[in-house]
């Protein structure tokens, strides 16, 4: 089977995992336990009861899981998602980024890396549609994307050279189907994990294209954990986890409770736990993994990750779907968030409030205003006083 020989092949990774996870738990050791904010925290590592569907040994972590943790590195405490222990380690960071990430309970954005990520360490992929490439991904391309175009790959379904060409951003073609169902959404994102693997960066962030991601902040709430932790960060779209129907057997199905991070915010996973996922995600397999439950693609992954690997999503707030009322959020802390989104089937004006030097006119999404805040010298930008387009 293909588990088996997967993890065999990956035995080896586990190992040194293994190895650099017991030195990471060594030398925090030492050192002193910063207070923790209310921003994304790991949830407790004790897992609630999964409800008496769950207690018949019929699940099937236990079953696949031994061929993927080896003889002692897959579930060893050091690989969960914790963020990394506060105190000491460099201190290169600009302090006034620090302050403004600062949670209200304490620094937890003000971690010490000893490996700096940089922003090229992770693959951010943009979920899109050709019939979105002009009203969307241009808006996209033109803010924050041009500031990470190397490590951004946009995943359609249809060719668009001129695009390619006249930006130079990274189109991958999926050639999956352009409907909106389920079938094409899996295919999609079947498409962008096993891009992600094939590109050796630390971190996988899957957003959709009506989604602004603020850069610096990505890479600050990254930076509190290790790419080889298993750390699967997003914004719940339920308040309680899903329940599903899982068809393993053709004579009845099994049902499973988990928690998803909502694909229209954008999630992350560490490389760590992605390769964990193969067995269920590569080469096509996620589509058959998304049959089991027949649930679209977000859900899916929720699914492998929660439910087949045990691993429990890292709640975060700081992700933004265009199903809340984003004009809620307050102007000081829009900046700080990781991602943000507009507008909505019901709601053209739900955007966030953010104040610069274009109108609501001319930034229906406020993207462009956002884009300015974050990066004043871009040449496009209102030089405030006097005011004038490009
Ligand atoms: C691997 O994990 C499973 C389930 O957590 C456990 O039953 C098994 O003993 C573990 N195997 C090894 C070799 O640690
Ligand atoms: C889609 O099809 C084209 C043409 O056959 C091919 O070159 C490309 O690699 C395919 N894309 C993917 C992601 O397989």
């Amino acid at each position: 089977m293909r588990v088996a020989s997967v993890g065999v092949s990956k035995s080896c990774f586990l190992l040194s995992l293994a190895f650099g996870g017991l030195l990471l738990m060594l030398i925090p050791a030492l050192q002193p336990q910063g207070p923790q904010a209310d921003l994304p925290q790991p949830r407790p590592q004790s897992r609630p009861a999964r409800g008496p569907s769950r207690q018949d040994g019929a699940s099937a972590p236990s079953g696949v899981a031994p061929g993927l943790n080896g003889s002692s590195a897959g579930r060893s405490e050091p690989t969960k998602a914790e963020p990394r222990p506060q105190g000491g380690g460099d201190s290169k960071r600009s302090p006034d980024r620090g302050a403004l990430l600062r949670g209200k309970g304490g620094e937890y954005f003000g971690s010490r890396s000893r490996d700096l990520l940089e922003l090229k360490d992770i693959f951010i992929a943009v979920k899109t549609t050709k019939k979105y490439h002009k009203s969307r991904l241009e808006l996209l391309i033109q803010t924050w994307v041009s500031k990470a175009r190397d490590q951004t790959y946009i995943f359609t379904d249809g060719e668009d050279k001129e695009l390619r060409v006249r930006t130079g951003v990274n189109l991958i073609n999926t050639n999956c189907s352009a409907a909106h169902t389920r079938q094409a959404l899996c295919c999609k994102m079947s498409v962008e994990y096993d891009k992600f693997i094939e590109s050796q960066r630390k971190w996988f962030c899957h957003v959709d294209d009506d989604n602004y991601v603020i850069l610096p902040s990505l890479l600050q709430m990254l930076s509190s954990y290790h790419h080889s932790q298993d750390v699967y960060l997003g914004r719940p779209s339920l308040d309680h986890p899903i329940e599903a129907a899982e068809r393993i057997k053709s004579d009845g199905s099994e049902s499973v409770r988990f928690w998803f991070a909502t694909g229209g915010a954008g999630f992350c996973i560490s490389r760590g736990l992605a390769l964990k996922m193969s067995p269920w995600a590569s080469l096509g397999n996620f589509i058959s993994t998304a049959e089991r439950i027949r649930l679209p693609d977000d859900c899916t992954i929720g699914y492998i990750i929660e439910a087949l690997l045990e691993v429990a999503l890292t709640h975060t707030h700081l992700f933004h779907s265009h199903l809340e009322n984003l004009q809620k959020l307050p102007t000081a802390t829009v900046l700080q968030q990781v991602t943000l989104s507009y507008g909505g089937f019901e709601n053209r004006r739900n955007v966030v409030s953010v104040v610069g030097g274009f109108s609501l006119a001319e930034d229906p999404t406020r993207f462009k205003t956002v884009h300015c805040l974050l990066y004043p010298d871009v040449a496009w930008c209102p030089k405030l006083k006097p005011r004038h387009k490009s």
